[in-house]
Order: structure tokens, then sequence, then C-alpha cells
């Protein structure tokens, strides 16, 4: 285990909880104060103070760090890290106050995207029940100081399956295509509303696979280091890395013929056959 994991594993944990902190203060009622991508991408005053926050608390414990955050975009540092940060992730469910949504925060040796990283350690903390999951490469995943098993190799047939809707509009036309041609093969399929969430939930032995178009790296750096950490494995199709195109996560085996399945369905074209 590289040595510096143990204390980077302490330091997104202890910003993940203070950032959830200030979520639970925060008032009942949310305001959007904007969209990003499209009008269903919305961004609230709280998703802007927490990035602030854990900007903030990074350039005293790690001034030399750069930071990739979802809504103020990457600042770079001399060191080599990235803090990868997602403030509110399932910022909709926020929104509604559909209880899971969760701080997510990693850091990342290398540029900090899921093609090139190497992922150093990350946490995620489910805001509304404070469950609050915890990986380091080579020292395993956590869950609220319970250490994850290793998670058992299955098939896709009859599986439980989290996925989620990008924002862009002209893509959803398939993704709802490809949930009608799956449905029949698995046990079901969950759309959660936090990525990040649904891949420590794998991790966790909650879900059995998940699938997505449209991810940013800061809706799976943490959690897809959770699903390496018990054995998993998270990849895009054709061999390519997970990222926006395609992120595929799960046991070896149902990664390999849910790959095969979306593959032949053009899960990742963005027109309709
Ligand atoms: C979103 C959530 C959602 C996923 C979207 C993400 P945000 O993140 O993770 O589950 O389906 O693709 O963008 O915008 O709430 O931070």
């Amino acid at each position: 285990m590289d040595s510096r994991v143990p204390d980077l594993m302490r330091t997104a944990e202890a910003l993940a909880r203070e950032a959830g902190d200030l979520i639970r203060r925060g008032p009942e009622r949310v305001d959007v104060a904007g969209t990003k991508s499209s009008a269903t991408d919305v961004v609230t005053a709280m998703d802007l103070a927490v990035e602030t926050l854990i900007r903030d608390r990074l350039r005293e414990l790690r001034p030399d760090d750069g930071v990739l955050g979802e809504e103020d975009g990457l600042q770079a540092g001399p060191s080599g890290l990235t803090w990868v940060v997602d403030p509110i992730d399932g910022t909709v469910n926020f929104l509604y106050g559909l209880p899971v949504y969760g701080v997510s925060i990693a850091v990342v040796q290398g540029r900090p995207d899921p093609g090139s990283w190497t992922q150093l350690a990350g946490c995620v903390h489910n805001v509304p029940d404070a469950t609050t999951w915890t990986a380091g490469s080579g020292a395993g995943a956590w869950q609220d100081g319970r250490r994850l098993p290793a998670m058992a190799d299955r098939g896709l047939d009859g599986a439980l399956l989290g996925t989620g809707f990008g924002y862009r509009a002209d893509r959803r036309r398939t993704q709802g295509r490809v949930v009608s041609a799956l449905l029949p093969r698995v046990r079901d399929i969950r759309r959660i509303g936090a990525a990040s969430v649904d891949l420590c939930l794998l991790a966790a032995g909650a879900l059995d696979g998940h699938f997505e178009r449209g991810l940013n790296p800061w809706d799976m750096a943490a959690g897809a280091l959770l699903v390496t950490e018990v054995g998993g494995v998270v990849t895009g199709l054709r061999g390519n890395p997970a990222g926006e195109a395609m992120t595929v996560a799960g046991p070896p085996t149902l990664v390999a013929e849910l790959c095969e399945a979306l593959e032949e369905l053009g899960a990742d074209a963005d027109t309709e056959p």
C-alpha cells in the first residue's frame, strides 16, 4: 500500500463528514440557484456553499494538491494529486427531500479523469442517514468503520442493477430503450439518484451491478474505488475505460455480460437506430 493512503483516507472522510454537517444544518426548503447542462440539471446554493467549504479546507490542509469540483472546475496543484469533489451527488433528490444524496470526495494521482487516474482514497457520505463509505487503494473498502467483504462473482441473469439517466434530453430515449430491453433478464433495475451512492451500495452488496451513461469524474471517483477494493470491476464498453460514454461496474462475470448486452443494444450511441 502507498504510505500516503491512510492519511488521505482520513482527510477525505473528515472533509465529507464536515460537509455533511453543513448540509444537515441547512434550510429545510432548498431553492434552485441555476441550471447547467439542461433544465433538469440543477444547482442549489448548498452545492456551491459545500464546494467552497471543501476547497477552503483543502487549501489549508493540502495546499499543493489540485481540486476538481463539480461546480467550480479544475484548479491544478504542483503535487500531482487532485481531489475530485462532488459537493452534493444527487442534487435532485436533495431538492425534493428524497433521502439519498451524498458528499463524494476522492483523491487521485495523475490526470483527474477515469482513463488516466490512479485512485488513492475516497469517501462517500450519504447525508440524510450519515452512512459513510471509505476506501483506500490497497487498504480495502469500509462502511461506517466495518470492512466490506470481497464481492462474490455472479452473472447478469436475475441481477439487481442500479442505473442513472443523464441530464441530456437527447440521450433519454436510448436510455429508456436499454432499460426496457434489459428488464426481462434481470431481477430489477433501480434508479436511486446518486451515482456515487449506487457504487457504494454495490460495493456493500446491496446491488449486484451498476451501469450509467453520462457520469462525470466526480460522480464516480470515490465510489469506483470502493467497488475495485472489494474485487469488482469498473469499465467502459469495448475495452475502453469507464467514463462519460459508459460506466459499467460489478463483479467480473456480470460486467462482461452487461458490457456485451449494452454493446449489442447500442447503449452508448447518440442517435437511435
Ligand atoms: C447526478 C447523480 C445521478 C446521475 C447523474 C449525476 P449530481 O449527479 O449522480 O444519479 O444519474 O448522471 O450527474 O448532478 O446530482 O451531482
